[in-house]
C-alpha cells in the first residue's frame, strides 16, 4: 500500500525529555545487553560473513530500514562499503526495488541481534543509520524507543558516525541527550536534502512535516 502524504504529527502527552531519561540511560549503559539472538536473525546474518569473507570492507549499517530504499541509496553513496539493511518486517522487506545487486545486502532480523552479532564478532561500523524509528510517542514507553531500550550500549559499542533521523524533534533530542551521556556528543539539525534517504522520509515531507537528524558526524561533512 503506498504511504499517504496526510501523515498526522506525533502526538504525545509528552512536551520535554522524558524526566526518567538520564536515569534510564544510565542504567542501561551500566548494564550488558543479553538476549538471546534469535535463530533467524542468526540466519540472516550469515549473508553479512559471506560477502565480509568475499571481500572485506567497511561496513555502513542501516537499522530499521523498512523496505531498504535507503540502503541502496547509501550503497551508492560509499561504494566502498558494505551496506547492511536490517528489518523485521517480511513485508516491509518484500516491498524493496532496488535490485539488490552490489555493495549491500537486506537481512531479516531484529536490529539488536545482529549488533549482537556483529559485536560477537569483533566488528564496528564506519557508519550507522537509523532512519525514522518508530517513535512511541507515549511517556510510558521510553524504553521502546532507542534510547531508552536495554541495547543501547551495544549501539555505542558498535561505533562509527550515527545518524538519527525523525518527525519527531523531541525524539531526537532526547536521543541526543542519550548519546551525550554515552560520551558521543553530536548535532542537531533540520533535515532539507533531497531525494529523500527513506519512503517516510517521503510521507513526513509531503505532509509538511519538519523533519529532525542527529548526527555525530562533524558539520562540514556531507550526511545524504
Ligand atoms: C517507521 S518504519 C521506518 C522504516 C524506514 N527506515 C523508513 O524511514 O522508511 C520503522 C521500521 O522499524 C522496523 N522495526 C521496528 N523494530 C525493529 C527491530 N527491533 N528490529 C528490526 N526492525 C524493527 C519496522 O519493521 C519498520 O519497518
Amino acid at each position: 500500500m503506498p504511504l499517504q502524504a496526510n501523515s498526522r504529527q506525533v502526538s504525545s502527552n509528552q512536551q520535554h525529555p522524558h524526566p526518567g531519561l538520564a536515569a534510564t540511560v544510565r542504567k542501561h549503559l551500566a548494564s550488558d545487553y543479553r538476549r538471546p539472538v534469535a535463530e533467524h536473525s542468526r540466519a540472516a546474518y550469515r549473508t553479512v560473513t559471506e560477502c565480509l569473507e568475499r571481500e572485506a570492507r567497511p561496513l555502513v549499517l542501516d537499522s530499521f530500514c523498512g523496505t531498504g530504499r535507503s540502503t541502496a541509496l547509501l550503497a551508492r553513496a560509499f561504494p566502498d562499503h558494505l551496506v547492511v539493511g536490517v528489518d523485521k518486517s517480511d513485508r516491509r522487506l518484500a516491498r524493496h526495488t532496488g535490485g539488490g545487486e552490489g555493495n549491500y545486502c537486506l537481512l531479516r532480523a531484529d536490529c539488536e541481534d545482529i549488533w549482537q552479532l556483529l559485536l560477537a564478532d569483533g566488528l564496528q561500523v564506519a557508519r550507522h543509520y537509523l532512519l525514522y524509528p518508530n517513535p512511541w510517542p507515549k511517556a510510558k514507553h521510553l524504553q521502546r524507543r532507542i534510547h531508552g531500550h536495554g541495547s543501547l550500549p551495544l549501539l555505542v559499542e558498535l561505533g562509527g558516525e550515527i545518524t538519527l533521523r525523525s518527525n519527531w524533534q523531541l525524539y531526537v533530542e532526547e536521543f541526543g541527550l542519550a548519546m551525550h551521556l554515552a560520551g558521543r556528543r553530536g548535532f542537531i539539525s533540520r533535515v532539507n536534502g533531497e531525494p529523500p534517504l527513506t519512503l517516510f522520509e517521503r510521507k513526513y515531507r509531503d505532509s509538511g512535516h519538519s523533519l529532525w537528524q542527529f548526527t555525530t558526524a562533524k558539520l562540514e561533512h556531507k550526511v545524504p
